[in-house]
């Protein structure tokens, strides 16, 4: 997890962009998301107990979410959830847990539980600041609270876990998108055409390809970002420096040297030092957020057939 954090993190803006990964300085306490039941409206008609907050039962009828904002919290989700909590919300190959069995998430009202998480509340635990705004996180609360609901009016408590198939793509479909945007580094019947015999379970092959990234299995091996750091007269001057990227954001990059010792450099600027960072996933990651779910589901469904 630790590792796979460090990959995604790589501060370059599209990373940032595309998994809305950053650092940030703390914010106020989110207020309520615009359009929403207010936390304390007693779902029917009885008061809420003092002091706890009400926890809903399974089939229960929950408030209805606001569609519009719900959506944008779905396209959101989709952007910035979706590879460690799953397509379905019931947890993913990079290690997010099944938000419908997270009581965070279940006795959610109004985004009181989730918006803090999503701003940082449980970096310790594994969860990264997606860096949402108020509003947007507010918008992925309403989302992830909709699907909640749809799932206890039918009846369906959350948490009873029946293996999803995510394979509901078409596979000539998804072969044309990889033609298109696959081809230029891979190729079905070169470096993946075994895929699907070393990920033979489609969900762990799908945040696979999606990703680019390595399983925490083979953490380490291939795909590691390295760096070239040149001083500049300002940062003391010197041999340029380079070697594995460690780590990098607006302040600090360090680098692991050859010799597997560290060193790190103070970034006075956006080019001092000069740092050149060479992350062959950059693309994988540019990608992230162009992606519909059509294309997902169609490009694991092609790539399956890949034993
Ligand atoms: C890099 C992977 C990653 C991403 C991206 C991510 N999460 Fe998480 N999330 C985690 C991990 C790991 C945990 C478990 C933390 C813990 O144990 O409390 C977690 C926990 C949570 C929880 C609490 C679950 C519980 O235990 O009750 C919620 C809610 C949640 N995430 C929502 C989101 C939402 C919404 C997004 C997108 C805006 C998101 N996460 C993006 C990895 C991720
Ligand atoms: C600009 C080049 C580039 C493009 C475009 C690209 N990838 Fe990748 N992909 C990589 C690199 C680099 C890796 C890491 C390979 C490694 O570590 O061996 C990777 C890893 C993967 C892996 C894991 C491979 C393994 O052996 O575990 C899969 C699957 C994958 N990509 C699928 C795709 C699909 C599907 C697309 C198109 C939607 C795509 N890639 C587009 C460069 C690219």
């Amino acid at each position: 997890m630790r590792n796979r954090f460090r990959i995604l993190a790589l501060g370059t803006a599209s990373v940032a962009t595309a998994l809305g990964i950053f650092a940030q300085s703390p914010q106020a306490p989110p207020p309520a998301a615009a359009g929403q039941t207010p936390a304390s409206a007693p779902p029917s008609g009885q008061a809420p107990t003092p002091g706890r907050p009400h926890v809903f039962n399974s089939g229960e009828p929950r408030p209805q979410e606001d569609p519009v904002v719900a959506a944008h919290g779905k396209a959101l989700y989709g952007i910035n959830c979706q590879a460690c909590h799953g397509p379905d919300l019931r947890g993913g190959d990079m290690g997010g847990p099944n938000l419908l069995r997270s009581q965070a998430a279940l006795t959610d009202h109004h985004g009181e539980n989730i918006i803090p998480i999503i701003q940082g509340a449980r970096q310790a635990q594994g969860m990264p600041n997606i860096g949402l705004n108020n509003d947007d996180a507010g918008a992925v609360a309403a989302y992830v609270r909709s699907v909640i609901g749809t799932i206890g009016s039918q009846g369906k408590p959350p948490g009873e876990d029946k293996p999803l198939n995510i394979v509901v793509g078409y596979a000539t479909r998804g072969q044309a998108y990889f033609a298109a945007h696959c081809a230029n580094c891979h190729s079905a019947t070169g470096d993946l055409k075994d895929i699907a015999t070393r990920f033979p379970e489609p969900r762990v092959l799908q945040t696979r390809w999606v990703t680019g990234a390595r399983t925490s299995a083979t953490a380490g091996a291939g795909a590691q970002a390295t760096v070239e750091v040149i001083p500049t007269l300002s940062t003391g001057g010197g041999p340029a420096v380079s070697g594995d990227l460690v780590h990098i954001d607006d302040f600090l990059v360090t680098v692991r040297l050859s010799d597997g010792t560290e060193r790190s450099f103070k970034r006075l600027g956006p080019t001092v030092p000069r740092i050149v960072v060479h992350d062959p996933l950059e693309r994988h990651r540019e990608m992230l957020p162009t992606y519909t779910d059509e294309n997902i589901h169609d490009v694991t469904a092609y790539l399956v057939t890949l034993k």
